[in-house]
């Protein structure tokens, strides 16, 4: 087939489609791994940011653990041979933790309600609880598990004082977990160690493990390796006898592969010109829809060019549009549009987020629904 007229990426694929160079992924993966050793850390591929089952070997031995939310991602991560599970939702079923439970090697329970009913519960893994600290940085908000109303673990005061009251009541409590940052700096994590030597030093010396979740930019050539190392050297010095998880996610594909698209027709209504492209926010780019952020296109600026385009979903919602972006040169009809950047979560998005099976469905064929 023909080059894209508008000079964008030649035709080599049957789009809508994902393409990811695997070259990349190793190359992140080996980054990883040195950061590990070098760090003394143990850092766990999260699987709800990309599962594609092929290559999850790989991860698998490059890595140290999956981190997961659900029976169906801990299959994937057991079939993937990934040694180290860490178990995390925001809530868990009562009928089906013991399952899970028996499966994983370390637990972090959402909030003081869930620690309540499960922490009892017979279990061969380490149990934690997931905390909120606040940290003033700046995240945006529909990702920014700092907020004070968010759901999103134990608001750090309220579980210190009542550690301070009830120590019996946490004596099997052997992990904290913060996920705390986004696409973050080593700043960040400073900010977040910082936080934990001033908040819990009454409560180090019970702990196991501290997982310091995602949201860190280990595979940006910039990251600050040798402050990263500090920082987790002092760590251990601190505290020898406590393991350090990490649970990057957008990290480990970070720059590995694009979302590919084809101009199906183009529009032009009230002087505004829409490309209609083969896909559609519902179907493919829910994480788009979920934040309304902007993608990066290939072959595009942010300053004003003459070729200005609506991107637009091909289904019959009116608000499925991609956002309006400048390109360098003119789109064509039959033309490619290459989102850039999309391994992570965009792929995961289209089905099973978070390892959350699809709803089932029932054909109620006689009488009515009681309830
Ligand atoms: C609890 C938890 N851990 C880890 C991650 C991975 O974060 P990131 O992809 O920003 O590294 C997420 C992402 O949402 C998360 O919710």
């Amino acid at each position: 087939m023909r080059a894209g007229r508008s000079g964008m990426s030649k035709r080599r694929y049957r789009t809508p489609c994902f393409v990811m160079e695997q070259k990349k992924l190793e190359k992140n993966l080996m980054r990883l791994r040195s950061l590990e050793k070098e760090a003394g850390v143990k850092i766990f591929h999260t699987l709800k940011s990309f599962n594609e089952a092929s290559l999850l070997p790989s991860i698998a031995e490059k890595l140290s653990g999956m981190s997961v939310s659900s029976m169906k991602e801990i299959r994937m991560a057991k079939e993937a041979k990934s040694e180290h599970l860490h178990l995390y939702a925001p809530a868990f079923k009562k009928e089906e933790l013991p399952q899970l439970l028996s499966k994983v090697d370390t637990v972090s329970f959402n909030s003081l309600n869930q620690w309540n009913t499960f922490h009892a519960m017979p279990s061969k893994s380490s149990m934690g609880l997931r905390i909120n600290p606040k940290l003033p940085l700046p995240i945006p908000d529909y990702c920014n598990p700092n907020l004070s109303y968010s759901r999103l673990g134990v608001d750090y005061m309220t579980f210190v004082e009542t550690y301070k009251k009830n120590r019996e009541y946490f004596s099997n409590l052997e992990g904290l977990h913060f996920h705390a940052l986004f696409q973050s700096s080593v700043e960040g994590l400073r900010v977040l160690v910082e936080h934990i030597m001033e908040h819990y030093q009454a409560i180090l010396p019970q702990l196991k493990w501290i997982n310091f979740g995602g949201g860190h930019n280990f595979s940006d050539a910039g990251y600050d390796v040798l402050t990263f190392v500090d920082l987790m050297n002092l760590f251990h010095e601190h505290c020898p006898s406590i393991e350090l998880y990490f649970e990057p996610g957008e990290s480990v594909t970070k720059g590995c592969g694009d979302f590919i698209t084809t101009v199906l027709d183009i529009v032009r209504v009230e002087g505004q010109n829409i490309a209609i492209l083969d896909t559609s926010i519902e179907t493919h780019l829910l994480d788009v829809a979920i934040v309304n952020q902007r993608l990066k296109v290939k072959n595009t600026q942010a300053f004003s060019t003459p070729y200005f385009y609506e991107l637009a979903g091909n289904s019959c919602l009116q608000g499925d549009s991609i956002g309006e972006y400048f390109f360098k040169t003119p789109l064509n009809i039959g033309d490619e549009v290459v989102f850039e950047d999309m391994m992570a979560y965009s792929m995961v998005k289209m089905t099973e987020f978070n390892g959350m099976e699809r709803a089932g469905t029932y054909w109620i064929k006689k009488g009515i629904r009681n309830g």
